[in-house]
This record gives structure tokens, C-alpha cells and sequence, in this order.
């Protein structure tokens, strides 16, 4: 065993501070495997406390499996399991690596911008809400009738999608509402088509439940239809407003293609209809559940568009997979906030929903040419530049000859965080590192110098 150096801190008890280092000597392998600890007289002495604090120590340690008591002989250390101990080395060298190298930018995209954001509106709202005698309540199965009205109302406008609000469920997330639509599909439907490249988490939540999956090619100018009719899947899940990642909008001349191939193969198209709010060069397009809701299942979210952490997103039915999907669900509560979607429904109701979208669809738009305009002027020809029509993250083709992680870790060294598209490729891979920037939360100070930091990071 190491020679061990104790160094006291005040702000938790000394017993805690013995056996958080032994767990961590463990966890690094610096004390192995049936190697004794010090006697517990010898420990108390030469860290000057008292016997019972090492005791207490040790017995922690005993008590999670981290070493054992032989009676006389004194306390050994156990096997540990090697999959614990990789995640704590795992997790130490990360803390490690995190705190030597501080991230001065980070372009992270599941985010939103905080400064917009109209608090002071939304806690009045929240507090008037907390006084409503339902609040105290489980609330509707599948969702408040008030938001689901407005939702209704605000995919008529916004969307052009005929939407009853009978037709509409509230869900907690994306990934959980493709959980629960999984269940009453999986029987009939057993195989789906998904994007490649697409969106991971709706990937996972197909595979959660066994789907056979097959793949639809998209490239940076669009899906490629061309085996479309070969498939065997008569479910299919598609991004038209907004495709994840390449940001790319189908042209309608596909979107009916899809509706067509629909009908005939009395099949379903899943609609994710992500970040469809935030497009900066012309209106966004309307809805494939516009075009045809009856063999379309429409999916919504507020999470980019307003919080992520609200956890509030929702799906429209069509007639016969929403007499299922109630069958299915009749006994199962809410997994929603009541008090969320109490609030949005009141936020919506009073306007100021649509004045928050005008709003950050003006801030996000000013964020991405900013951001576009400084990656031209630093890179030149040496990055192309995806998705700058739409959404709150921008992808870079950078040229080069170095990895995607090469980039990645070249950047961190330098003082930025920027992400990685690799999780959304099944087999249709690209030819050269595509590095994900997300904006939304930057100021306009934090993205240039976060592109200044890039160039030097990257000497392209
Ligand atoms: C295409 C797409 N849909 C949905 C989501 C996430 O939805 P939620 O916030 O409801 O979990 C993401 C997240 O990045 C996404 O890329």
C-alpha cells in the first residue's frame, strides 16, 4: 500500500475523510485485493484521532463490501467486481482530465438560451397555478384537456394539422412517448425503418422493445427514397422539419411519396416534428400529419423550443391507434407534471407562447449567422458549413485528415467542448469529420471566441 498522506478537511467528519480514501486507494487499485489495512490502533495514532473514528471507518468500508473483518488478524480488502472498478477509474481520470483543463466555450446543444427566457412571466403563471384546487390533484390520463386544446389550437396555426385535442396525448419526453407507442405497435408492426444518419434516442427506444430495424439513407441534401418500396418495415420514424442531424427539410414532392407509400402498405409514419419552430430563412413547412393525419403519428416536444427540463412533449393519434393506445394506458396515471402543463396551457393561452417563439426565433437566427459568419472568415474552405437554415446547432465538415475524436480532444486541449455526430451513423458513414456545434445558450462574446479558440486548436 501507498504511504498514505491524510491532509484533514473541516467541512466533514473525520471518520467520513478515512474511509472515502481507503473506498478511492480501493477503487485505483492502489490497495489490492486481500492486502491487510492497518491495524486500526496503528491508523489512529498516526492520524492523531480516536480508535472509534477509524472504527467507524472501517466498519463503513465492511459494510459496502470494500474490505472484511478477520477477527484477529485485522481488515482485508475484497475482490472487486471489474466492471465497478473500471467506472471508478473510469469516473476518477474523467474528474481528473475535467479539472486540469478548464472548458472556456462549450458548444453543447441540447440547451436553450437562459437570458430570454421569460421567467418572470412563467413563476407569475406558476404561482397562480398552485392556487387552482386540480393542482392538488393526479390529473387527466393522458394529459390536460386545457393543454391539449391549446396544443390543438397551435398546431392548426402553426403547423396546418387538423388536430382534435381528444386525439392528443401528453407524454414526459420523446423517448418515453416512443416507449409507450412501442408497446401497441410491436405485434402488429414488428420491424422499422429509421434514418441513417438519425436520432440515436429514438433509435434506443426501438430497440428497448426488439423492433427489427432497417434504414432509410439520408445524406446533406436529403433522404434517398429509391428502396423505399423495398422495404419490409410498414412503420417508419422521419425528422421532415428539421432531419436530425443534417438539419435538412423534406420537399413535399417526398413528403407524399411517404404518404403514399403509407396507404398502400397500410402502414404508419412517425413524425418527429423536432425543432420545426426554429426556421430562419422561410416559414417552416407544414406537417406531414397536414398532408395526412390518418396514417401519420405526429410527435411534439417543448424542449428546444421552450425548456428541456420541463419534460413536456406530446403525440397525436390517429383514430384507430389512439382507441388501442387508451385501451392500453386506461390504468395508468399521468407521467407528466400537472403543474407543468397546467402553466404552458395558461402561457399559451395568453399569447405568450407565440411571442416567445417570434422572439427566440429572432435570437437564435442572429446566434447562427454570427456563429456561421465567423467560422467562414476563420476556416475559409477548410470546414462546410450543414444546417445553418434551421434549428440551434450547426454542423462542420471539417477538411482534414484527422478524426472526428481527434478534433474533439485537439479542441478540449484547447479550451472548447464540441460534440461528436458519429452516434447518429448505423452503416451510411461520412467521408470526413462532422463536428456538431450547438449555440443556443452562447452570448454572442462567448461564440467568438469560442471559434478563436477553434482555429487555433485545429491549425487548419
Ligand atoms: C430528433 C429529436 N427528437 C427528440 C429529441 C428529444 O426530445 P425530448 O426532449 O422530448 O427528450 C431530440 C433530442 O436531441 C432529437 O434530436
Amino acid at each position: 500500500m501507498k504511504n498514505t498522506i491524510f491532509a484533514f478537511k473541516n467541512d466533514s467528519p473525520k471518520y467520513k475523510q478515512i474511509y472515502e480514501q481507503f473506498k478511492s486507494f480501493i477503487e485505483q487499485g492502489d490497495i489490492l485485493a486481500d492486502e491487510q489495512l492497518p491495524p486500526i490502533r496503528h491508523l489512529a495514532d498516526s492520524l492523531q484521532v480516536s480508535r472509534n473514528t477509524t472504527l467507524m471507518a472501517y466498519d463503513q468500508l465492511v459494510a459496502e463490501g470494500y474490505i472484511r473483518g478477520e477477527g484477529r488478524k485485522g481488515y482485508f480488502v475484497n475482490e472487486l467486481e471489474p466492471l465497478v472498478f473500471q467506472e471508478a477509474l473510469k469516473s476518477h481520470s474523467k474528474k481528473q482530465t475535467e479539472s486540469a483543463k478548464p472548458v472556456r466555450v462549450d458548444f453543447r446543444a441540447g440547451v436553450v438560451d437562459q437570458t430570454h427566457f421569460p421567467l418572470s412571466i412563467w413563476r407569475r403563471m406558476s404561482n397562480q397555478v398552485l392556487t387552482f384546487q386540480k393542482s392538488f390533484l393526479y390529473g387527466e390520463h393522458f394529459g390536460e384537456m386545457c393543454l391539449r386544446e391549446q396544443i390543438s389550437e397551435y398546431l392548426l396555426q402553426s403547423r396546418g394539422m387538423k388536430a382534435d385535442a381528444n386525439a392528443i396525448v401528453i407524454g414526459s419526453s420523446t423517448q418515453q412517448i416512443l416507449i409507450y407507442l412501442g408497446l401497441i405497435l410491436k405485434d402488429d408492426y414488428p420491424s422499422i425503418t429509421v434514418e441513417d444518419p438519425g436520432y440515436d434516442g429514438a433509435r434506443n427506444a426501438f430497440q428497448f422493445h426488439h423492433f427489427m430495424l432497417e434504414t432509410l439513407p439520408v445524406y446533406e441534401t436529403g433522404a434517398d427514397f429509391s428502396k423505399l418500396e423495398q422495404m419490409e418495415s410498414r412503420l417508419i420514424y422521419v425528422t421532415p422539419s428539421h432531419h436530425s442531424p443534417y438539419g435538412v427539410s423534406m420537399p413535399i414532392q417526398q413528403r407524399q411519396t411517404l404518404i403514399q407509400w403509407a396507404n398502400q402498405v397500410q402502414g404508419y409514419i412517425i413524425e418527429d416534428d423536432y425543432d420545426s419552430e426554429f426556421r430562419y430563412t422561410q416559414q417552416p413547412f407544414p406537417a406531414l400529419a397536414s398532408i395526412d393525419s390518418a396514417r401519420v403519428i405526429y410527435l411534439g416536444n417543448f424542449s428546444k423550443s421552450f425548456l428541456p427540463g420541463l419534460r413536456l412533449s406530446y403525440m397525436v393519434l390517429p383514430q384507430p391507434l389512439l382507441k388501442r393506445y387508451k385501451n392500453q394506458f386506461l390504468h395508468f396515471e399521468s407521467t407528466t407534471s400537472l403543474l407543468s402543463q397546467l402553466t404552458m396551457a395558461k402561457f399559451m393561452e395568453e399569447g405568450e407562447w407565440n411571442r416567445h417563439i417570434k422572439r427566440m426565433r429572432l435570437v437564435y437566427k442572429r446566434k447562427m449567422q454570427h456563429l456561421v459568419s465567423l467560422l467562414k472568415k476563420q476556416f475559409e474552405q477548410n470546414v462546410s458549413i450543414i444546417g445553418e437554415q434551421s434549428g440551434l446547432y450547426i454542423l462542420v465538415k471539417v477538411h482534414t485528415k484527422h478524426s472526428e475524436e481527434q478534433l474533439i480532444q485537439r479542441a478540449y486541449d484547447g479550451g472548447v467542448k464540441v460534440y461528436p455526430t458519429s452516434p447518429y451513423f448505423i452503416k451510411n458513414n461520412t467521408d470526413q469529420p462532422l463536428i456538431k456545434l450547438g449555440f443556443s445558450n452562447l452570448s454572442f462574446g462567448e461564440i467568438q471566441l469560442g471559434v478563436n479558440l477553434l482555429k487555433k486548436a485545429w491549425l487548419l
